[in-house]
């Protein structure tokens, strides 16, 4: 905490008050409000915290004007031509790239819990075969919980690492289970000789029929994806792992709730919400109709894959998987004309005066379904995708939390109910 501050003045009391500033490495400054209440009675009002911090973490800074974004200090460029999926896992977790060695221990430690407990597969077959896969993973995680209580003091360091891994291990694990349920497909086992992208795809898309081999475009395209969706400073479904967690409830429950929050089409659920705009759209005649959608008021469609509440210039996720996109379908030797579309919808956007004054730019999830669909994966399967790279996040913020401490989350509210009134019998109503 610095020492400068700012004096707030109430001008009916004539009390002021001196707001500490509080600096990180990074980023703008902001004032510590708690002494506001018990000093000039009065509490802070910010629905949806578009101003407030939640927390310190070490963990990711985004510049939104200027569309920065780095792990652990580490430009999301950089991590994204020279590192692995496996390798950013664990400089979220630690904070720091592993030495070759360290590496090697932990991508042993984690495809040591990629299996899951066989239990869990008559709970997958419980579900419908057509059930969302998003609702079958918050299910399923939370319901880890019930295979660990011997491993769950929270109080202990090494068994919130050990629950941290697990979870990164079994979630590439539990979605194929759940992508093959619908298939009806057999549930298949993890390859410990494949490493973490690889392994995922064989447990997809490997049939017991035949010999299958990974495609290193796609393993490649996945990793470069599962780097770019992994963690995310506080957004809404971070948020949410950290106010559960602030309860003291396991991981589990608390990455489940995280799950949850991650489905809704204004978070994760728009990679999915995307490919759907863009088949209705279906041809570039017709994006005129739906910019002026987005723009018209009355209207509560909005353009999905635009917009951000911290980027208000490129998100840089969307620079590098626009870039991807069109690699990845070059080397598959296929086209889409989805993605001559989502360039199209992006080049007449981004000249109207609407998206430009309210700096509405791509994000994250505005390309990434065009890659997943040229991989095979359905579209009820994009938000997954994204709930497993995400996971790693999840954790990490989660062990941040965990080990610094945190009283339990608790917002305030402005009561704009009824007043005080006395009950009526229900002769007299
Ligand atoms: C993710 O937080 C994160 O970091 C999230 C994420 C992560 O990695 O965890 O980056 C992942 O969730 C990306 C966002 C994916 N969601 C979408 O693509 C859905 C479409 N986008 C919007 O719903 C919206 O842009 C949000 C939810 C992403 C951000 O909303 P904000 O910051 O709350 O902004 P807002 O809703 O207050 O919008 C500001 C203005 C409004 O107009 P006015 O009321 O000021 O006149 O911009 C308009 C909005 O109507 N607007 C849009 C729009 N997004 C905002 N208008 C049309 N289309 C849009 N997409």
């Amino acid at each position: 905490m610095s020492d400068q501050r700012v004096t707030v003045t109430d001008e009916t009391s004539g009390k002021s008050l001196e707001l500490p500033i509080i600096k990180g490495t990074d980023g703008e400054p902001c004032l510590q409000i708690k002494a506001l209440p018990s000093t000039l009675g009065y509490f802070t009002y910010d629905p949806g915290y578009t101003a407030t911090a939640s927390c310190t973490s070490k963990i990711t800074f985004i510049d939104g004007g200027k569309g920065i974004l780095r792990y652990r200090g580490y430009p999301i460029e950089q991590l994204a031509e020279n590192s692995s999926f496996l390798e950013v896992a664990y400089l979220l977790l630690e904070g720091e790239l592993p030495t070759a060695d360290e590496f090697k221990d932990f991508q042993q430690d984690i495809t040591y819990h990629t299996m899951i407990h066989e239990r869990l597969k008559s709970f997958i077959g419980g579900f419908h075969y057509d059930a969302h896969p998003m609702a079958m993973m918050a299910g399923v995680v939370g319901s880890l919980a019930a295979f660990y209580h011997d491993k769950m003091d929270m109080e202990n360091p090494e068994h919130r690492m050990l629950a941290a891994k697990r979870m990164i291990a079994k979630m590439p694990t539990i979605a194929a289970a759940c992508y093959r349920h619908h298939m009806g497909w057999p549930t298949a086992y993890p390859n410990n000789s494949l490493n973490y992208t690889e392994n995922f795809l064989d447990m997809m898309f490997s049939v017991p029929t035949e010999e299958y081999k990974v495609s290193k475009v796609a393993a490649k395209a996945f990793d470069l994806l599962f780097i770019l969706h992994a963690d995310h400073e506080q957004n809404a479904s971070t948020s949410t792992v950290r106010l559960v967690g602030s309860t003291g409830a396991n991981p589990y429950a608390s990455v489940a709730a995280g799950i949850s929050a991650l489905w809704g089409p204004a978070h994760g659920g728009a990679n999915e919400a995307v490919l759907t705009m863009l088949d209705e759209i279906g041809d570039v005649s017709r994006v005129g109709k739906f910019i002026d959608r987005a723009k018209d008021k009355n209207d509560p469609f909005r353009l999905m894959g635009f917009g951000h509440r911290v980027y208000k210039n490129f998100d840089p996720r969307a620079t590098l998987i626009r870039k991807a996109a069109y690699e990845v379908l070059e080397e598959l030797g296929t086209t889409d004309p989805l993605l001559e579309l989502a360039m199209e919808l992006e080049r007449i956007a981004l000249q109207d005066d609407y998206f430009i004054s309210k700096k509405l730019y791509p994000n994250v999830d505005f390309y990434s379904g065009i890659i997943y669909k040229a991989l095979g994966i359905p579209t009820s399967m994009f938000t997954v995708m994204f709930a497993i790279a995400r996971t790693v996040g999840w954790v990490s913020q989660w062990l941040e939390q965990e080990e610094v401490g945190t009283p339990i989350g608790r917002p305030r509210q402005v009561y704009a109910g009824a007043p005080e009134r006395d009950y009526i019998p229900v002769q007299s109503r």
